[in-house]
Formats: C-alpha cells, structure tokens, sequence
C-alpha cells in the first residue's frame, strides 16, 4: 500500500487542450451516468437497451454497459463474493466515469446490491452526472420469469451468493427514478425515465 501511494506521487496530470466541455460541445449533447440497479431478471438491461435504442434514434451517442460486455472482459477475474462486487462496481464506475469524460451518455445495468458500493459510483462520477434508477421488480416476479434458469439452480444450492436467495439486495432509499415494472410495457418505462432525463440531455 505504502509502494503504491510513493508510485502515485510520481504521476502528474498533464494537461490536454481538449476539455469534456469541447467533447460535449462537439456532441452537442450533456454527457452523463444513467445507472440501472435491480435484482437478477427485473428487467434492467431490457429497459437499459431499449433506453439507448430511443436515444440513439434521436442522434445522441450512448454506450451501454453490461455483464456481458464488462464480466467476460475487463471483471472476468472477478466473482460474487461481496468484495469481488465491490471492485466489479468500482471498475465500471471508472470506466463509465472515463467514457463520460469523453463526451457520451453511458447507461449501465448491474444488479450493484450494495448502497455504499452505489454510493462509491456516485463520488466517482460526481452528483450531477449520476443518475440512480432502481428497477424495482419482485423476486417472485423474478424467480417466476427465471429468463437464464439461475433462480432455479440457486434454489436447488448450485450457486451460492446469489442475490435476493442467498445474498442480499440493498434497495436503494432514494433512487432518482423508481420503476416498478408489475404491469407496464418496456416502452412504459423507457417513456417514464425519458420524461426524467429530458432536460438533462442537452449541454448546461
Ligand atoms: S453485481 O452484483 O456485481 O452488480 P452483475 O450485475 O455484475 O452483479 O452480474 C449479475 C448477473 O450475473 C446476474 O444477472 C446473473 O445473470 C449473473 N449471476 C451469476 N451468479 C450470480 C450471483 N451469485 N448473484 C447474482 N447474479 C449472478
């Protein structure tokens, strides 16, 4: 630990000429963290995808994060213990943080159990570039769909640590925008977070 903060000593910012502002500019949109949380199965990515799909549609540039882009790459040395989801959140959160910096509106969907793991991916990326969407889905609504069977083989003791059987959900208290999906489309909840975020679309 010592080593590593004598090292970090050694690293001096350089400055750039080009600031996020110029990329946002460029972009001619805000760039920010649009950050899905939610047990296994309540819907994130669907609502997350089809989000990204509504605002691509409408010339914005979007990046959209998730286990299979981020667990079987960048995390895949990392498991379900608790540590390993802390620092699974934690790298998102930087690389959500860098690809905002750069200009574009990321969405990210990850179960995140943890609120002071949500809690870390707001100071990394600041307030105002965060918003907190807890998709709030049932887990008898999620055990029933059981999209990838995981429930199942939970239940029978083939996967410990699974969230909402074996390990916790921390839901959040005070989510920007609460989605409880019982009865609403996809396209509900796409309209229901656009309304949300409209006007924070556009460059401040
Ligand atoms: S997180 O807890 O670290 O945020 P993450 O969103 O990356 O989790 O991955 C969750 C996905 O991995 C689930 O949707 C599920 O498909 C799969 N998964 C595999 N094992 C587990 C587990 N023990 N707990 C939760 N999800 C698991």
């Amino acid at each position: 630990m010592k080593l590593l903060k004598n090292s970090m000593k050694n690293i001096v910012k350089h400055n750039y000429l080009i600031s996020k502002k110029d990329r946002q500019k460029l972009n001619n949109q805000n760039s920010f963290l649009i950050w899905f949380t939610g047990l296994s199965g309540s819907g994130k990515s669907t609502i997350a995808n089809a989000l990204e799909y509504k605002l691509y549609s409408e010339g914005y540039k979007t990046y959209a994060l998730d286990g299979d882009n981020i667990r079987k790459g960048i995390n895949n040395d990392l498991t379900f213990k608790p540590e390993d989801r802390t620092e699974n959140i934690r790298r998102i959160a930087e690389v959500a943080n860098l690809m905002v910096d750069a200009g574009l509106i990321v969405l990210a969907a990850f179960v995140s159990p943890y609120k002071k793991d949500r809690k870390n991916i707001e100071n990394i990326v600041g307030r105002n570039n965060f918003v907190e969407i807890f998709i709030n889905t049932s887990i008898e609504e999620c055990e029933k769909r059981d999209v990838k069977g995981l429930y199942k083989k939970a239940r029978a003791g083939e996967i410990l640590n699974f969230t909402g059987i074996n390990a916790p959900y921390e839901a959040p208290e005070n989510p920007d925008i609460e989605i409880i999906t019982d009865n609403k489309t996809v396209e509900e909840s796409v309209n229901e977070i656009y309304k949300t975020i409209k006007l924070k679309l556009k460059d401040d």
